[in-house]
């Protein structure tokens, strides 16, 4: 087994056991949260507002394990076509549904059964008809090429054990000119091997955090540019107490070295237009 493949099994068990939580009426919640059965982590609550929620199925907010909201920053269109990478129950591909409206359509791509099935059922609460749920890993993605005018994640590509091939995927699909718009825990600095070592803190949206330098040189590598990554949360010592409680880990010893040197982030990049074909002597000089 590579290691690829076992961290996306730890992921798809954590996962698949946190959708069943929400359809037996409890809290999704991540990670370190999940553990501690205590859903009041500083990373994944209280980021959409309430004109967004009270408008989508109770069970698409409850399983909500965003670490930022995506679609408010993507300045999605109407008539777009939007993926969502790792979609979860649904909620930002429900939510992109409504920006881009009846001649736009969303899709959410997700690897976990339990989490696609809880994502169909908020689709059809919703009553959704510009929606599709599909399974497949976002490391190949089961897409043409240049299909999409907008791909957004939500704290999904720092769980990913190959992080070039998402991007190098993201960039496949994505049409030229299209918006890559994601949502991502980001470290400030060099992460404690401590932390990195641990494939919990990984499910718990932390451990595979890339640095934000390496998160733009691995965008710019797979071809994109105009690449942006905005702070949306910086995450302090007692955040860090919140989310290292529980592992095993000796908080006291690390909480203080982590602080301000985690981050939520909207990251965003542009696939380049192709350039026009040479139309006089002399202009592709
Ligand atoms: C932290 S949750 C985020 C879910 C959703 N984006 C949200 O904001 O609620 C991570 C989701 O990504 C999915 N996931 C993780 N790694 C994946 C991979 N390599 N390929 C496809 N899906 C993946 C998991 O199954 C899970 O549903």
């Amino acid at each position: 087994m590579n290691e690829g493949t076992g961290i996306r099994d730890v992921v798809r068990e954590k996962y698949g056991a946190a959708a069943l939580r929400v359809k037996s009426g409890g809290s999704s919640c991540c990670g370190a949260a999940a553990a501690l059965d205590n859903c009041c982590d500083p990373i994944t609550s209280n980021l959409y507002t309430d004109g967004q929620t009270t408008q989508l199925p109770e069970e698409a907010v409850l399983a909500s394990l965003g670490c930022g909201n995506p679609t408010a920053l993507a300045e999605l269109l109407p008539g777009e076509t939007v993926l969502d990478l790792g979609s979860g129950g649904g909620i930002d591909v429900l939510l992109s549904a409504r920006r881009v409206g009846p001649t736009g359509k969303a899709y959410g791509l997700d690897m976990t059964d339990e989490m696609l099935a809880l994502a169909e059922r908020n689709k059809q609460s919703a009553g959704a008809t510009n929606v599709e749920f599909l399974k497949g890993e976002i490391e190949h993605i089961p897409l043409p090429d240049n299909s999409f005018d907008v791909i957004i994640s939500n704290c999904v590509i720092n769980l990913s054990a190959d992080k070039d091939r998402v991007l190098r995927e993201a960039f496949r699909v994505l049409k030229p000119g299209g918006r890559l718009a994601v949502s991502d825990v980001v470290t400030t600095g060099p992460m404690l091997p401590e932390i990195r070592e641990s494939v919990l803190m990984w499910v718990g949206c932390v451990a595979g955090a890339l640095e934000e330098t390496e998160y733009r040189n691995k965008l710019a590598v797979a071809g994109f540019e105009n690449i942006g990554v905005e702070p949306t949360r910086v995450y302090r010592i007692e955040d860090a107490r919140t989310f290292l409680s529980g592992q095993g880990i000796d908080v006291d010893a690390i909480a203080p070295q982590v602080d301000g040197k985690f981050m939520s982030a909207f990251i965003r990049a542009v696939k380049p237009q192709v350039k026009a074909p040479c139309c006089a002597p002399g202009c592709c000089s």
